[in-house]
């Protein structure tokens, strides 16, 4: 199993449920988060000078899925995410050992 963490823009958060709901995902978590990747947040000029300041807002969508499906994932969360703009966001991709559903004992594939 793989468990894809996606940090998109918060406007493009329905356009990528619907796109992962539509391949057929069964289950994710969402999160309200903040972050900065290269540009270290917004570039601001303050009286002549520029300034770095604060984390922008982010949204992260995780998803645990079949190994076998995670490429497909990816190009369908970056297909909806994209704009071509800096800031569109980031993709990481970790092995995940073991699902339980907690109602049954379901493991592995079965569980997710
Ligand atoms: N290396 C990283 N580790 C953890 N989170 C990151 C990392 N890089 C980016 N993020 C998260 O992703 C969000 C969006 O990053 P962003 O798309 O600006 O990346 P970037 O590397 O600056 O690419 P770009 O040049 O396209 O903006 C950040 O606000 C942060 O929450
Ligand atoms: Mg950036």
């Amino acid at each position: 199993m793989t468990k894809i963490e996606a940090i998109i823009q918060p406007n493009k958060v329905s356009e990528v449920r619907e796109a992962l709901e539509a391949a057929g995902v069964t289950g994710l978590t969402l999160s309200e988060v903040q972050g900065h990747g290269r540009q270290k947040g917004h570039s601001q000029v303050y009286r002549g000078n520029e300034y770095t300041v604060d984390l922008i807002p982010k949204v992260k969508i995780e998803l645990v899925v079949a190994e076998s499906r995670t490429e497909e994932l990816i190009g369908v969360i970056s297909a909806a995410a994209q704009t071509g703009k800096v800031g569109d966001g980031k993709i990481f991709i970790s092995d995940v050992r073991e699902t339980v559903r907690i109602r049954n004992g379901d493991r592995g594939d079965l569980a997710l």
